[in-house]
C-alpha cells in the first residue's frame, strides 16, 4: 500500500507548474465521441481519473493513441457500443458524461450510475430531466440507465439546481440535437466554458457558457480538432493554499488569474501577499493566518473543492473560522483526521468551526476523498514531525506529480511502498 510521509514545517520557495483542469478533462474526453474525425486533446493532466476514462474510450472501441504525457489523439468512428458496465463506470463520476455522449452520437446510451468521492447522496435526476426533454425515455433496470431517443430534439431546459454534471450532460446530447436547446440556470465553471470551447473548435454552435444561460443551435456533423486544455483552478488553489499555510514565496505558473480571484480574495483576507503576473500567481506568506468565514457556492463563488484545503489552512488562525458548505451535504470527514494532527474542527451538518490552534502535530490520517487527501498533504505542510497519509489513491485520482511539485519548492515529502 502507498502512502505519502512529510515531513513538516518546511517553509516553500520557488515555483510550481499547474497541469491541466481535471474536471475539463473528463468532459472534454467523452465530448471527443461526438466527432467524426480526429481529435487532438493535449494540455491532459497525468492523474488517474483521466486515464482511467481514457482507458475506457479504448475499450468502447475507440482509436486512442498517447503523444507524450499530456497529448492523446482520439479517433471514435470505431467505437460500436453504446454501453458502459459498472465495473467501468463505478471508477469515476465523470462516467456519467458518457450518457450524454453516447446519446449525441448513437441517439441511445446504456450506462450504469458513475461512482467519485463520497460527500452524500449525488443525484443524477436533472441530467435525467434534461435527456427527456431533448426527446429521450430514460428507464433504470438492474443498475443501468438505459436512454434512448428516437430524434434528439432542442427544447428549454430549466435546471432546478446549479449541476455542473448537468449542464455538461446535456451540452453533449444537445450539440448534435435538432433545432434551439437553451439551458437555463446552467453552471458556470471554467470547465464548462473550456467544453463548450472544445465543442466549437469542432463545429458546435454554442453561445452564452459562463453565463447562466447555454444556447445550443444542433449541427448534423462535428469534425475533428487540436485543442488545449485550461489550468486546473483547484490544483493552483491547493497550492496557493500550501505556500499560504507553510509559509513562503512561491510563484504558481501557467493559471489563468481570472479563474482564481475568490481563492486569491480569501487568502489575502487571511494575511498573504497575491501579485497577478498575467499567466501566473506569486503567493507570499510569512506564515501567520488571520481567521475568516468561508461559503462555498457555484462558480464565480468560493468553490467547494477548495474547502477542505482552505479550512486546513484556517486550523492555525488567530482565531475562529465558520465554514459553511452549501454544496454538498458532507463534506467534513476530513476534519476528524486533521483534529488527530491537533487541530480543533466541530462539524455538523454543512458548518464547520474551526477554532485556531497554535500549530499541528504529525500523526497518521487518510485521505477520506481527493479533496480531504489534498487537506492532509497541507496539513502535513505545517504539522511539527511526520505525517503519514493512507489511501492516496484518492489523492493520484486528481493531483499530477504532487510530490515532485511540492519537493521542488522544499517540501520534505516522499512516497513510501509499505
Ligand atoms: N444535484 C442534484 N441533481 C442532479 C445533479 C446535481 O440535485 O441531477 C446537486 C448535487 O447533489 C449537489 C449540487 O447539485 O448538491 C451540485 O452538483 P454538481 O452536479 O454540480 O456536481 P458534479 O457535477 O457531480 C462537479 C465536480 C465536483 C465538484 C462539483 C461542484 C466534476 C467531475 N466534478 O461534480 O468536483 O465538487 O461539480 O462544483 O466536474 C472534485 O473535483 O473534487 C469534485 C468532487
Amino acid at each position: 500500500m502507498k502512502k505519502l510521509v512529510i515531513n513538516g514545517k518546511n517553509r516553500l520557495q520557488g515555483e510550481i507548474s499547474i497541469s491541466g483542469a481535471k474536471n475539463a478533462a473528463v468532459a472534454i474526453i467523452p465530448a471527443a465521441i461526438l466527432s467524426d474525425g480526429i481529435c487532438r486533446i493535449e494540455n491532459l493532466p497525468d492523474i488517474s481519473d483521466v486515464n482511467e476514462l481514457i482507458a475506457i474510450l479504448g475499450e468502447l472501441g475507440a482509436g486512442v493513441k498517447q503523444i507524450n504525457s499530456s497529448t492523446i489523439e482520439v479517433d471514435s468512428s470505431t467505437i460500436t457500443s453504446y454501453i458502459v458496465p459498472a465495473e467501468k463506470s463505478k471508477k469515476l463520476r465523470a462516467s456519467s458524461y458518457l450518457m450524454g455522449a453516447m446519446l449525441g452520437r448513437f441517439s441511445k446510451a446504456k450506462v450504469a450510475p458513475p461512482g467519485g468521492c463520497d460527500f452524500g447522496v449525488r443525484p443524477i435526476d436533472q441530467h435525467i430531466k434534461g435527456f427527456e426533454l431533448l426527446g429521450s425515455t430514460v428507464t433504470i433496470a438492474d443498475d443501468m440507465v438505459n436512454i434512448e431517443a428516437k430524434k434528439l430534439v432542442g427544447n428549454q431546459i430549466y435546471l432546478d439546481v446549479v449541476s455542473v454534471g448537468a449542464t455538461v450532460n446535456i451540452m453533449l446530447a444537445a450539440v448534435k440535437a435538432q433545432g434551439l436547446t437553451v439551458i437555463e440556470n446552467a453552471a458556470k465553471e471554467p470547465h464548462i466554458v473550456d467544453l463548450a470551447n472544445f465543442l466549437v473548435s469542432m463545429g458546435a454552435d454554442i453561445r452564452g457558457a459562463g453565463t447562466n444561460t447555454i444556447k445550443i443551435r444542433g449541427v448534423s456533423q462535428l469534425h475533428g480538432t487540436t485543442y488545449s486544455i485550461i489550468p486546473d483552478q483547484i490544483e493552483a488553489g491547493t497550492y496557493m493554499a500550501a505556500v499560504v499555510a507553510a509559509s513562503g514565496d512561491v510563484i504558481i505558473k501557467n493559471v489563468i488569474p481570472k479563474h482564481l480571484e475568490s481563492i486569491t480574495a480569501k487568502l489575502v483576507e487571511m494575511g498573504a501577499t497575491i501579485d497577478d503576473l498575467d499567466d501566473a500567481l506569486r503567493v507570499r506568506s510569512d506564515g501567520k493566518i488571520r481567521r475568516c468565514n468561508i461559503k462555498t457556492m457555484p462558480h464565480p463563488g468560493f468553490p467547494t473543492d477548495m474547502q477542505p484545503q482552505i479550512a486546513t489552512v484556517l486550523t492555525i488562525a488567530d482565531g475562529k473560522s465558520v465554514i459553511t458548505e452549501s454544496i454538498w451535504d458532507n463534506r467534513f470527514k476530513y476534519a476528524e483526521q486533521l483534529n488527530k494532527l491537533g487541530a480543533f474542527i466541530k462539524a455538523e451538518g454543512k458548518v464547520a468551526e474551526v477554532y485556531g490552534v497554535e500549530g499541528l502535530t504529525g500523526n497518521t490520517v487518510k485521505a477520506t476523498d481527493l479533496r480531504a487527501g489534498a487537506a492532509m498533504v497541507i496539513a502535513g505542510l505545517i504539522a511539527k514531525g511526520e505525517t503519514v497519509i493512507e489511501d492516496i489513491h484518492h489523492i493520484q485520482r486528481g493531483y499530477e506529480k504532487i510530490v515532485e511539485k511540492l519537493s521542488n519548492v522544499g517540501a520534505d515529502i516522499k512516497i513510501i511502498n509499505e
